[in-house]
């Protein structure tokens, strides 16, 4: 099977999985300029925190070819600008603001407009192939966390579609895959936008490992059943302290495992992890539309008019966390001093 890549830049444009067609449609769309690659972001065409990343990289890169302005100092406060831009489109994942301020460093870091450009075109197309080695480097340090023989639930997509290739916590049970053990594989639906359903089957079913997908509430009773034997999720910010945020339902997944004796896992590069916050109560979590919970797929499910609350993520706190995977090991509690240690061995 050829490697999925949700995210290919060619000849001077931004080629996109379109993540919201998926699984009946495999439609590549294109983003000519950044803020079409902005606009992509927000509408979930491309979506995943490592992925998100990535595209903020190539949107910075985009916005730079867009000016035409000599002078550097003017030209470098337009780009601070489209940055700003960038980093608007959602709140909770870091790796989008990580991405940007990395590029604005190189940009500042050249002596004209012209190397700015080529610079940061150079630098997203490296950001790009650096999160597949990180996946790569995070499925090796986790893959014997998976036992041969078990089973592991994951929960919405956290796969190749969700980084530049490979994935994060999909990407730790495919490497335990290939490396030859053999388990069984849980997948939550992910109420309501339902990446687990369209998108993480997608993907096991490509990578021709045989998956079970079960609605988000069968979860507990599973667990009780003892039919689970880990979880394995991603994350979009992970606070210094290890809380962790997640799409929605993380949370109840991971207090659901401490309380049936079930080892939780998160699986997430460095640059996901948020050292300028001291707990998760300080990341933002994104509120989006009250539609995807009244509506599925355009028709009316709840009564008309009905009150809706849709956070898009929430916080598991770090008491819940048994170990975080990142490309520099495997960090286990307390977190505080182990992801200290992990960001520092990558700096
Ligand atoms: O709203 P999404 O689909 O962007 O949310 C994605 C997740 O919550 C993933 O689990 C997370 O970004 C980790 S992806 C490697």
């Amino acid at each position: 099977m050829s490697e999925i890549r949700p995210i290919e830049w060619t000849n001077g444009t931004l080629k996109l999985l379109d993540q919201t067609r998926l699984p009946s449609e495999e439609v590549i769309v294109e983003a000519h300029g950044y803020l079409e690659a902005v606009n992509a972001i927000k509408t979930m065409q491309v979506r995943g925190a490592p992925a998100i990343g990535v595209t903020a990289a190539y949107a910075v890169a985009m916005a730079a070819k867009e000016l035409n302005i000599p002078d550097r100092d003017t030209f470098l406060q337009r780009l601070e600008e489209a940055g700003v831009a960038i980093k608007a489109a959602r709140p909770t994942a870091v790796n989008l603001m990580w991405a940007v301020d990395r590029m604005m460093g190189f940009a500042k870091s050249e002596a004209d407009t012209n190397s700015i450009k080529e610079r940061l075109l150079a630098e997203a197309i490296s950001i790009e192939q650096e999160d597949e080695a990180i996946n790569r480097r995070m499925g090796s340090n986790g893959k014997d966390l998976i036992p041969d023989g078990g089973s592991v639930l994951t929960h919405c997509n956290a796969g190749a579609l969700a980084t530049a290739a490979y994935g994060t916590a999909v990407g730790v049970i495919r490497a335990s895959w290939e490396d030859g053990r053999r388990f069984k594989v849980f997948n939550t639906e992910t109420r309501p936008f339902l990446q687990g359903a369209r998108l993480t089957a997608w993907e096991f079913k490509k990578l021709g490992i045989p998956s079970t997908l079960v609605v988000d509430s069968a979860a507990g009773m599973l667990m009780r059943r003892g039919e689970i034997g880990c979880v394995i999720t991603g994350a979009d910010r992970i606070a210094a302290n290890g809380d962790t945020a997640n799409k929605i339902g993380t949370y109840t997944l991971a207090v659901l495992a401490k309380e049936n004796g079930i080892p939780f896992y998160v699986a997430a590069p460095i640059s996901t992890v948020d050292m300028n916050l001291t707990n998760g109560d300080e990341i933002e979590i994104e509120e989006r539309s009250s539609n995807e919970v009244t509506e599925f797929h355009g028709i009316q499910i709840a009564p008309e008019g009905v009150a809706a609350l849709n956070p898009g993520f929430d916080v598991t706190p770090a008491k819940y966390v048994n170990a975080i995977i990142t490309e520099s090991g495997v960090a286990r509690p307390p977190f505080i001093e182990s992801l200290d240690l992990a960001v520092k061995s990558v700096s």
